[in-house]
């Protein structure tokens, strides 16, 4: 059965990409000898597709694929790699794309095993951040916007698999 919800436009496509722009410039400044982009499966990889074609010729990629246990729009910090990286990080300039730090357990727990993984530099940039729902003080160096504590869809991001390919980001039930 198809639900459909009230939905409003949070963060236009323009402003996201005019945004993916300028961090790409950072991420660029601060990896002089290239980057290493570790795509987190599945809400990152538009973030990631954007991000990776504003960054240099030296820039590779990576995916993996994690799962928080939870209900559909409360994550419960219980993570579960579902698809690990296909080739090693060790000594790498590594960065994490990540969509959104809500609680920062997944984030947290996906730096640590990386981390262990002795990659020269591990950096983190994600699209969003809800600082208020923070449980955990995680270290995100590259962040897009910070929003409110709303559940927010599009641009990578789904509620049960839906509204991952709006180009915008949009509050639901709002
Ligand atoms: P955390 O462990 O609480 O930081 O949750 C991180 C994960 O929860 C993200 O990677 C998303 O998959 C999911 N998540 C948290 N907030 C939202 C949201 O507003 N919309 C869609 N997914 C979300």
């Amino acid at each position: 059965m198809l639900v459909y919800f009230a939905m409003n436009v949070l963060i236009s496509a323009d402003d996201i990409q005019d945004r993916v722009r300028s961090l790409a410039k950072e991420i660029e400044r601060d990896h002089t000898e290239g980057v290493h982009l570790v795509c987190v499966l599945k809400g990152a990889f538009i973030f990631l597709s954007d991000l990776a074609r504003h960054l240099p010729g030296n820039t590779t990629l990576d995916f993996m694929a994690v799962s928080s246990y939870g209900t559909s729009t409360k994550s419960s910090g219980q993570v579960q790699v579902l698809k690990d990286l296909g080739s090693p990080i060790e000594g790498r300039d590594v960065l994490i794309v990540e969509d959104i730090v809500d609680t920062g357990l997944t984030l947290t727990y996906l730096q640590d095993i990386l981390r262990a993984r002795s990659p020269r530099h591990l950096r983190t940039a994600c699209l969003l951040s809800k600082p208020s729902r923070r449980k955990i003080d995680v270290k995100v160096e590259y962040v897009g916007f910070s929003i409110e504590d709303k559940f927010v869809v599009g641009y990578g991001l789904d509620y049960a698999e839906q509204y991952r390919n709006l180009p915008h980001i949009a509050v639901i039930g709002d």
